[in-house]
């Protein structure tokens, strides 16, 4: 009998061990399934893995919540969600895990473009089609089945062309403009097509000066970091280009901390990208001048491919998805209601 005690005491004090590790260890946010687990919903379900980038952001979370509400047993699909916390490694993790496992298909949001050749290969020599969604992966096209998301240049290009003809309606087109900005995690597909476009624009400018360009990462702690070294550092900021709500949420913090005011009748002007319910406020608000849509809502379409794939049909190798932008000219409180629908 005693034996029989030190035994379970001993079976429990490994597996709360076992479990204590899972929760210590940096183990990234997932839906982790063993092989058998798979193999038992391959039966009924279309098992996807989804690897995402992280929740670094509101633009993100929206992001995932749309694959979320689409990817259920009630739609045919059994989804494996592993959130890399914004790290490549578990990436690159979570897609050899899904091949192990055996699943039918593999959704990638690739955090970098470089850096993806020998996963992809492993995928589809297992046979597995691989949909990139969001961020692009800089590979050959035979690796992936498609990719889908939102056009980055154009973002860019949108932005640096709303800025031309709001400072013409100002009266300041041909004024010095003291430009900050703030980047996204670079090498991102977010990152890259922002930057060159919106640099497009800026090279038709002399008058255009961009005192500092710094990485914040996508994310709000970051983006009030760099902005108040911005502001200890330049006494003369007129606009601020921050490639994501969230960045551009920390650059209010940090301006109102410094004594100064943003948006069309503030110190600072500032152009965001996402479209987030929260930055919609802001602009309504006052403290934003013009958002650019990043469209989160890429579950459904990556659904849709996934169903036609697996029904034998063709799908475009190059999704876009639409978009629009946002500033004070329009009627944002109707926007917002909206808006309000697409994330219930
Ligand atoms: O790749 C899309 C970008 O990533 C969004 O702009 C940003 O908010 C997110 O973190």
């Amino acid at each position: 009998m005693k034996l029989f005690k030190k035994i379970c005491a001993g079976l429990i004090g490994i597996s709360l061990i076992l479990a204590g590790c899972g929760k210590q260890g940096n183990t990234p946010a997932s839906s982790a399934k063993t092989g058998s687990d798979v193999s038992e919903a391959k039966k009924s379900n279309i098992v996807v893995g989804f690897s995402q980038v992280g929740s670094e952001s509101d633009w993100r979370r929206a992001n995932t919540a749309s694959y979320r509400k689409v990817f259920t047993e009630e739609n045919g699909f059994y989804l494996v969600y592993e959130d890399a916390q914004q790290k490549q490694e578990n990436q690159l993790k979570a897609v050899r895990n899904f091949i192990l496992q055996g699943v039918d298909y593999i959704i990638l949001d690739p955090i970098v473009e470089t850096g993806w050749e020998e996963v992809l290969t492993e995928a589809k020599k297992a046979g597995i089609p691989v949909i990139l969604v969001d961020r692009k992966a800089a590979v050959s096209e035979d690796l992936y089945e498609c990719w889908i998301g939102s056009d980055f240049h154009k973002e860019g290009v949108s932005a640096g062309e709303w800025l031309e003809k709001y400072l013409e309606s100002v009266g300041k087109a041909s004024e010095d403009v003291n430009i900050v900005y703030l980047q996204g995690t670079p090498g991102s597909s977010a990152q890259i097509g922002r930057t060159q476009g919106f640099d497009e624009v800026l090279k038709k400018h002399s008058n255009w000066h961009v005192l500092a360009r710094e990485n914040a990462d996508f994310t709000q702690a970051k983006g009030k970091e760099v902005m108040t070294e911005f502001l200890k550092k330049y006494q003369d900021i007129d606009v601020l280009i921050s490639e994501n709500d969230n960045m551009s949420f920390g650059a209010v913090e940090a301006i109102k901390a410094a004594g100064l005011t943003c948006g069309p009748r503030g110190d600072i002007s500032i152009i965001s990208f996402d479209g987030v319910l929260p930055a919609l406020n802001t602009l309504l608000y006052g403290d934003f001048n013009a958002v650019f849509e990043c469209n989160t809502q890429l579950g459904p379409v990556a659904a849709d491919v996934i169903r036609k794939l697996n029904e034998g049909q063709k799908v475009e190798k190059t999704i876009y998805v639409e978009e629009t932008y946002f500033d004070n000219s329009m009627d944002l409180a109707a926007i917002i209601q909206e808006r309000k629908k697409l994330y219930n």
